[in-house]
């Protein structure tokens, strides 16, 4: 819905050389802070959802901004949601896998309860750059067994090419950037 997805757009804020210099970060508050704008984008991915999966099992979301979208669109399409954290936020027994950012690195973490294996997961961020983050998700989902569905991110920066990282998980974003 090319209507839907210029509401959206345009909510989108460029902020040069942050967190460092080189960056052109994307700033998703003002789609948080207009109620219509956030309905818009919960509706786009339902849509998308619901279009393609008739089964999905659960919602997981990426610390710490696919944690403002993943519970909406889970409680939409009436399925659970589960965190992937960063290391050392989850109690009890987990699994971690390391992983390399556009401007860093980290640790991911999953609680090993978190998903039985075979279940049907979607993964949900708020963007996808490099695809380190979401690739390392998809790498402790995976060592659950659960099957991935799809990565769903708000925005997608295409230069970093991290849908291409993502292979052969399918990847969906609401905005792409060159
Ligand atoms: C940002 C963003 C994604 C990730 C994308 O999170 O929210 O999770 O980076 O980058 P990648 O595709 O190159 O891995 P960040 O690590 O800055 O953490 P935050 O959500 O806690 O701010
Ligand atoms: N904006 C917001 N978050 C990000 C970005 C960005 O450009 N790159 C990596 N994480």
């Amino acid at each position: 819905d090319p209507e839907k997805e210029d509401v959206v757009r345009a909510a989108v804020r460029e902020f040069p050389d942050f967190p460092t210099p080189g960056v052109l970060f994307r700033d998703i508050t003002p789609v948080l802070k207009d109620p219509a704008v956030f309905r818009t984008v919960i509706d786009l991915f339902e849509v998308h959802v619901r279009a393609n999966y008739t089964k999905v099992d659960l919602i997981a979301g990426l610390d710490s901004r696919g944690f403002l979208f993943g519970p909406a669109l889970a409680q939409r399409i009436n399925v659970g949601f589960i965190m992937i954290r960063k290391k050392g936020k989850l109690p009890g027994l987990t699994e971690s896998v390391s992983y390399s950012l556009e401007y860093g690195k980290a640790e991911l973490e999953i609680q090993r309860d978190a998903v039985d294996p075979g279940q049907k997961v979607i993964l949900i961020d708020d963007l996808l750059a490099t695809g380190g983050t979401m690739s390392a998700a998809c790498e402790l989902l995976t060592r659950r067994g659960a099957e991935i569905l799809d990565c769903l991110v708000l925005i997608e920066l295409l230069s970093l090419r991290g849908a291409d990282k993502l292979k052969p998980h399918r990847t969906h974003s609401l905005l792409a950037y060159d």
